[in-house]
Formats: C-alpha cells, structure tokens, sequence
C-alpha cells in the first residue's frame, strides 16, 4: 500500500490532475478511485473550453461542466476552470458576423465578454480559479498573431480578466501557457503581469505548462522561471504536466522520424527507469520552491488516454503519466511518495 501522493505533498502544494468526461461520469471506477486517492485538485482537460461549452452563438453545452463540478466537489477537489480566452478549441464563428465578415472589435469584446460572465458566474463560488488566457505569447517574446490579439491587441488580456473578475471576486485568476522555461517568452510574460498589475486588473498566478521531454528543457531553466516569476507577488502552478518519453526534435528526432513509435510493446525498463529520475528531479525542485507554487498537474491521470499519444503526431504509444494502461501505478509514483 503506496499512500497517497497529494497527502504526502499537502503542506508543500496541490497535487492536481486533468480530468475528461468519461472519468467525471464516473463510469471507470479504477479512475474514480485513483482520483479521489491521488489528487487534490481537478482541471478540466476539455470540456470547458469554448467550443465544448458554448458550440454555438446561442447555445451552451454545460452538462459536462456541470458534472465535471459535482465530481470535483464529492471529491473535496480545489476545481480549476480552463479555460476562458485561447486561440485553439475556439469556433470560427466567435470571429465573424452572420455573413462571414471579420467582427469589429467592439462586439468581439461583447461576445467575449457575454461568454466568460455566462460561464464563470454558472459556477461563481464552485470554480475556485480558472485559466483567464491561455498561450497569448510566443516563444521568441512577442504576442500571437491569433484573432483575438488580430481584432483587439493586447488590451484583450486585460479586458478577459476583468469580465471574469467581474464574474467572481472570489475566482482567482491565472494566465497559462508552454514553454515558460524559455528565457525570451519568460520575460514576455513578466512584462505582460506587470502591465496588469500596473493597470490594478487582478492576476493571482500563473500556470507553466509542463510538456516535457525525459531529458529536455533542463531543470535549472525550469527553475529561474519559477523564481522570476515569484518575485511578481503571484502564485506559481505548475498546470500541465507529462513527460514525453518518444524522441522529439529537442532529442535529434526530425519532423519526419516523429512517426516512429519505438515502445508500441512496452515500456523498456531503462526508459521506465528514466522516467522515474525525470520526474524526481523535478519534484525536488518543486519541494525547493514550495513556498511559491501553490499546484503542481499532471495533464492527465493514466497513459492510455494521455494527450501525447496523438501529439505532436497521431498514433503513437506514449508513457507520460503516472498511471499506465491498465490504471496500475508506475515506479515513479511511489518514488514521488517516498521522496517526502
Ligand atoms: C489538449 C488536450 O489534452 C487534448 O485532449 C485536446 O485534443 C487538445 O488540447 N495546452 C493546453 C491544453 O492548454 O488545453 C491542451 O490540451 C494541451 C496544450
């Protein structure tokens, strides 16, 4: 009998995962329990998402939220929204009038804002935080060219977590995105808080994704993000995390040799083992900052329905989580653990 992972972490950080529709329905009871013993916090992989939750101009589809809600709270889970303002899973329509044209920027603020009072005041005082904007920044620095930097400029940023702030006071609010490691789009993003915070709009943290491969970006870059972004007086989460075990194209891998799918028999134990090493050095260095990131989540509960076995190419046999195929523990769970 292992314990469980986020007891062993609760004085340092929220041990979270993301969670889909079939494991909110309840209807995998090796899921069901694995959550409820494992994890602390619950963010919602897809379906909160613009195109899951509001499909059409007229139409929310709350359903899943509102089980994916009840779920997390039978489970005592700190519940994440994710997310309002993003430039994938989004509907073309959101951009353009009844006849295709491009929207002015007027009525994009009113449709943005009408979706994010709809959704976050659905569940004001149940949400605890959502994921204002996600992925507004490149990884060179700069802003993305996406329709909704296109139509408004950067004043959308602040404009989203006014409307949701304006939805619940009480929410706190996040911006999200990959690749914070880097130092370019770091400082990007500590440019962009300081612009809110200048401007008074409330941001309480900021989620790094944590898409990592087995031996790249190196822990020290992971690191001196975290600590710059602690010094902004924001909490610090780590939102997404998986390690890829295949080759990628930071491991020599090109974009064609990517089909590949070396481990379609298993997990050697090599590579099982370097998981596990991967995924202690990590933790270390989150215990290290403790007293900064407030959540560390895992991008999902067990390997089979992870992300990564359909990115960055479709078809592949991925091992990223801490669960494999068969809901079974792998080694580096119990040496997360044991590390406390
Ligand atoms: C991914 C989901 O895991 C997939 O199921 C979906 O098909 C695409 O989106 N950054 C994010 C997440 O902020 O929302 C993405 O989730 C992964 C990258």
């Amino acid at each position: 009998n292992l314990g469980s992972l986020s007891k062993a972490y609760e004085k340092e950080f929220k041990v979270g995962v993301a969670l889909n529709t079939s494991q909110v329905s309840g209807e995998i009871p090796e899921a069901t329990s694995l959550i409820a013993k494992h994890f602390n916090s619950a963010t919602p992989e897809n379906l909160l998402k613009w195109e899951s939750v509001h499909p059409r101009e007229e139409e929310y589809n709350f359903d899943p939220a509102d089980q994916y809600v009840s779920f997390a709270e039978k489970n005592d889970m700190f519940i994440v929204g994710h997310t309002l303002v993003w430039h994938n899973q989004v509907p073309g329509w959101v951009f353009e009038d009844k006849k295709g044209n491009t929207l002015s920027s007027d009525r994009l603020l009113q449709r943005m804002k009408e979706h994010i009072s709809t959704v976050v005041g659905r569940y004001k005082g149940q949400i605890d935080g959502w994921d204002v904007v996600n992925e507004a920044v490149l990884d060179q620095g700069g802003m993305r060219g996406s329709p909704w930097y296109k139509i408004l400029g950067t004043d959308y940023i602040a404009k989203a977590f006014e409307y949701a702030h304006a939805a619940d006071s009480s929410a706190e609010l996040y911006y999200n995105d990959y690749n914070l490691w880097k130092t370019e789009k770091r400082q990007e993003v500590i440019r962009l808080v300081k612009q809110l915070q200048a401007k008074d709009i409330p941001i309480q943290g900021i989620g790094m994704q944590a898409h990592l491969g087995l031996r790249h970006p190196p822990v020290s870059k992971v690191e001196e993000s975290i600590e710059a972004f602690s010094k902004l007086g924001v909490k610090v989460m780590i939102t997404e995390l998986d390690i890829d075990v295949l080759p990628d194209e930071e491991e020599g891998a090109t974009a064609n040799s990517l089909e590949l799918n070396p481990y379609s028999e298993g997990l050697p134990d090599s590579v099982q083992q370097k998981l596990t090493e991967r995924y202690v050095e990590l933790f270390k260095l989150f215990k290290k900052h403790s007293t900064n990131i407030d959540r560390v989540t895992f991008w999902g509960l067990n390997d089979g329905q992870s992300w990564l076995n359909n990115f960055p190419v479709a078809g592949r046999t991925n091992y990223p989580l801490l669960f494999d195929r068969e809901y079974n523990p792998k080694p580096a769970l119990k040496a997360l653990i044991d590390l406390q």
